[in-house]
């Protein structure tokens, strides 16, 4: 009977924290968003809200969660292949960096495959693709006008999205297996790469004559973010004190992504579900806590910031 009436209460707490995470995010309640255990996350929004700006960091992804995947009907692109717009390589390279995207995509997304299977792939093909830029012997130089005139395009929103992280102080880690010199060159180019921002990325290696001669090391793919990096030391001295993470990716190795970070205690992890959205809605609803469906903004990431700013009154 005790035992009764305690679940009871327990249960009408838990409906009431879903009422108010509701309505304090109304954006959850969009079409295309799924969440798997409404509970857990209105939990975790409220201890995220509770801690305040000043115990938040935000860990993302920048290909295809910060970047949009489509706009108009078009794919668009991934900072690996923003240069097939350009006149930096070859035609050769464009074909055969593409070969390599047909043959890999689809292991990369597929959530069948093991990742000991998926792993030594990967590896392959950023291996391969890393290679063939370096034959194109690309100047330094030339990057920041490939860029700006390229069709990457951020998710909408974005401005709000950084302009509340800088507003608030909460500092933000890209963490990418893209070209950190192309995702450093889109923010620049939309003057988003303010003091708050670092950037975890497949950084590429100039000569002295600025030419293209490698990549650093130790190479970062889809399904290796969780280990076995040296973190970028900006960001961890910004974050050592912040135990609360709002994590956005879009890749089921996203999730990884705040595994190394020191004093971790709670991660909201949300996770831009782009791509064949039926076959892998079960794998993503299963690993993300925030599921959101072909959806081309920062709206749902912006309504939880301004939850937890409001609350902190910044
Ligand atoms: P991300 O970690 O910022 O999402 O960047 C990795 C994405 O880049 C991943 O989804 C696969 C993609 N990619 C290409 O589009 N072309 C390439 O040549 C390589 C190596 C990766
Ligand atoms: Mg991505």
């Amino acid at each position: 009977m005790v035992f009764q009436t305690s679940c009871l209460r327990v249960r009408k707490v838990f409906s009431l924290w879903n009422q108010l995470g509701k309505q304090q995010v109304p954006e959850l309640n969009r079409a295309g968003v799924i969440i798997r255990d409404a509970t857990h996350v209105h939990q975790l929004i409220h201890t995220l809200q509770s801690g305040g700006a000043n115990t938040l960091q935000v860990v993302s992804d920048f290909d295809m969660t910060l970047s949009k995947f489509s706009h108009n009907g078009q794919r668009c692109p991934t900072t690996h292949n923003l240069l097939h717009s350009s006149c930096l390589i070859t035609e050769e390279c464009k074909h055969k960096m593409r070969a390599l995207q047909e043959r890999f995509y689809p292991v990369e997304i597929d959530t069948a495959m093991s990742l000991e299977e998926k792993i030594p792939l990967m590896v392959e093909w950023w291996s391969d693709a890393h290679d063939l830029l370096v034959q194109q012997e690309i100047q330094r130089k030339l990057l920041a006008n490939a860029v700006s005139q390229s069709e990457a395009k951020l998710r909408d929103g974005y401005a709000l999205f950084f302009s509340t992280l800088e507003r608030c102080g909460v500092p933000l880690l890209i963490f990418s297996a893209g070209v950190g010199d192309i995702v450093e060159e889109i923010l620049k180019h939309h003057h988003l790469l303010t003091h708050t921002v670092s950037i975890q990325a497949n950084y590429m290696t100039f000569n002295k004559e600025g030419v293209l001669e490698g990549f650093v090391e130790p190479l970062i793919h889809s399904f290796n973010k969780g280990a076995g990096h040296c973190l970028s030391p900006a960001h961890i001295s910004r974050s050592h004190d912040r135990p609360y993470v709002l994590l956005l990716g879009d890749s089921l190795g996203d999730v990884s992504m705040a595994n190394q970070l020191p004093g971790v205690q709670k991660v909201l992890k949300i996770g831009y579900l782009n791509d064949q959205v039926e076959a892998r809605r079960p794998a993503y609803v299963s690993t993300y806590d925030i599921v959101l469906e072909r959806d081309e903004t920062l709206d749902v990431p912006n309504a939880i910031l301004r939850h937890i700013s409001m609350a902190t009154h910044l």
